[in-house]
Formats: structure tokens, C-alpha cells, sequence
């Protein structure tokens, strides 16, 4: 049998507080996280392997399956990582832990969420939740030559070619799109009215595809997540996007 002498004993001590720090460390390393700026995580190797194992893992649990492993998205579900945001972040920030902020708030409460109790919604959506929506312009009576003059103007204002006429149409009738994607077409983020402008595309650059998002209208969702996951795993989520989408 074998005998505990004093080398062994202050193995066996060494061996238990080494399984116990790690413990300490790991929650000590959630409190830093949770109120470091970008900056000062980037800045703490120590700290960014920690949000960056976290934000992995929950990416690949939760956020993967609509907007894909490496995050890039798919129709009707965003780009997370080329800094061309629907919601909040303008590119005007002047501090990063602005922008993360405003990625922060879409994943706490969602886009377009419903799934919270009735008597907390407003306008039928949750709290806080990002809203607002393409109307579907045939429910509301447009006619189809009305319809085709807006999806003309949108192929213009996007470098293709376009029927003149019907640009200068819809051109005096812009004032019922601009509330939401702005007197240029550049997008309003506060709506989430994507920018027509750029060759970036939730639903498709065609011609037929934007008529049909013009004539049939889109109401896309992001689930809530702070009903879902902790407060560490929403921070190293919101800092580690930001960061995939400046190229870091
Ligand atoms: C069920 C599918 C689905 C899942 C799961 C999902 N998302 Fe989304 N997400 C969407 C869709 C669709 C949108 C676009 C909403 C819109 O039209 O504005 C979106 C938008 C976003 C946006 C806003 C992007 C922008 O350009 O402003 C962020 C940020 C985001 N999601 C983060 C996440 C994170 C983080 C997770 C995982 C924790 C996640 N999403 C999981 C479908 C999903
Ligand atoms: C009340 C706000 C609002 C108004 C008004 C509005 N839109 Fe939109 N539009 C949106 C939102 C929000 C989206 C993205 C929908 C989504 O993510 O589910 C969108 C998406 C689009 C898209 C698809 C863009 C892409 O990247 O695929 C086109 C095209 C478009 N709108 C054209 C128009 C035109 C033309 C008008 C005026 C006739 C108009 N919109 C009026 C909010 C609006």
C-alpha cells in the first residue's frame, strides 16, 4: 500500500488546488468579460480565448442553423460579419462598445419577437424587440404598373439599367419608401429598411425577386435571446460578431 509521505501529501495538495483554480479563474474570467470594453478584451489574450470558446459554442448551438457556421447567412437571413447592419449599428459610432451595444440590444430582444406574454406586447410585438415591416404593396391596392415603377427605381438606384420613365415615376412617389430606406435609398437603421443602394441582398437582386418583395411585403425574425441564454454568453456573442464583421 502506499504510504502518503510528505512529498506525496504536497503532490496531492498541489494537485487539489490546481482542479479547484481553474474553477475560480473561469468565474472570475465571466466578471471580466462581462465588463470589459472591446478594446480592453482585445487587449487580454487571456480574455478573448474565454469569449471566444463561449461565443463558438453558442454559435454553432444556436445561431448557426439560420445564419450558417461561419455566420455569413442565407436568403431572407442577414450577413452577420460584413459590417452592413440592418438594425442599429451605423458605422458612424464613435467608440466600438457603441456598436456593440446596438448588436447587443437586436440579440437580447429579437427581431419582430412575439413569443412573450400578450399583456407585455406593444403593436403586437414584445418589448424592446426590433420592428417594423415591408408592407406588401399589392394588399394595399397598388396597382401592378405602380409596383413595376418601384421595382424599376430600385434596380436604378442600384447601378442597373431601368426603364427611364417609370424611374421618374416612382422617383415622385419615393416619399412612401423613404421613412424606411431613407431619401436615398441608403436605409434607416432604426427601421431596418436594408440599404437598396449596395449589391447586398437579403431576398435576391433580381428583378422578379425585388418586385416580389415589393408587391408580397417581408416580416423576417430573430428570436429573443435573453430569455435563452446568460448575460456572458450574450456579451462574448455581441463583442465577438462585432468583431468578425470589422475583420479582426
Ligand atoms: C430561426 C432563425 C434564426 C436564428 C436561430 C438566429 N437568427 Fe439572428 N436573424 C434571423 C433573421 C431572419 C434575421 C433578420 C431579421 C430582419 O429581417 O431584420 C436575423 C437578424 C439578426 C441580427 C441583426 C443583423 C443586422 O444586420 O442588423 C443579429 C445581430 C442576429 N440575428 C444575431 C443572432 C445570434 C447571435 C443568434 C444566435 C444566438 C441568432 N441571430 C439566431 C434569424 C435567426
Ligand atoms: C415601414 C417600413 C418600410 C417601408 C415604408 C418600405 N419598406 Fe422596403 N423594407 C423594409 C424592411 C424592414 C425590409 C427588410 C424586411 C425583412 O428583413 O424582413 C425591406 C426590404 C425591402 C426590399 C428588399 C431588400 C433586400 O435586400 O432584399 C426592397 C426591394 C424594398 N424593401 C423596397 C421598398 C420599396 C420600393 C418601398 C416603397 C414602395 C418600400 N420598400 C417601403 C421596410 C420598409
Amino acid at each position: 500500500m502506499a504510504r502518503l509521505t510528505l512529498p506525496r501529501i504536497s503532490l496531492l495538495i498541489l494537485v487539489t488546488l490546481l482542479s479547484i483554480n481553474p474553477a475560480f479563474s473561469q468565474s472570475d474570467l465571466n466578471e471580466a468579460l462581462l465588463l470589459a470594453s472591446p478594446g480592453a478584451i482585445a487587449a487580454n489574450p487571456e480574455l478573448s480565448a474565454h469569449m471566444n470558446t463561449i461565443a463558438e459554442a453558442v454559435i454553432s448551438e444556436h445561431c448557426a442553423a439560420c445564419h450558417g457556421t461561419d455566420l455569413t447567412g442565407q436568403t431572407g437571413v442577414p450577413n452577420l460579419v460584413d459590417f452592413d447592419w440592418l438594425w442599429g449599428v451605423t458605422g458612424f459610432e464613435m467608440t466600438a462598445t457603441e456598436a456593440v451595444m446596438e448588436i447587443m440590444q437586436t440579440i437580447l430582444y429579437g427581431v419582430r419577437d412575439t413569443d412573450c406574454p400578450e399583456e407585455s406586447k406593444r403593436y403586437g410585438a414584445c418589448p424592446d424587440t426590433r420592428f417594423s415591416e415591408m408592407p406588401a404593396y399589392t394588399s394595399l391596392d397598388f396597382s401592378q404598373s405602380k409596383i413595376n415603377d418601384f421595382t424599376e427605381y430600385v434596380l436604378f438606384i442600384s447601378g442597373r439599367d431601368a426603364d427611364e420613365k417609370a424611374v421618374v415615376r416612382a422617383q415622385n412617389d419615393w416619399e412612401i419608401c423613404s421613412e424606411c430606406h431613407g431619401d436615398d435609398g441608403y436605409g434607416y437603421k432604426p427601421f431596418g429598411g436594408p440599404d437598396l443602394t449596395d449589391d447586398i441582398w437579403l431576398f435576391g437582386d433580381s428583378r422578379e425577386q425585388i418586385l416580389d418583395v415589393i408587391s408580397n411585403g417581408r416580416t423576417e425574425s430573430c428570436p429573443a435571446w435573453s430569455t435563452r441564454l446568460d448575460m456572458v454568453s450574450i456579451k462574448a456573442l455581441s463583442v465577438t460578431i462585432y468583431n468578425r464583421s470589422m475583420g479582426y
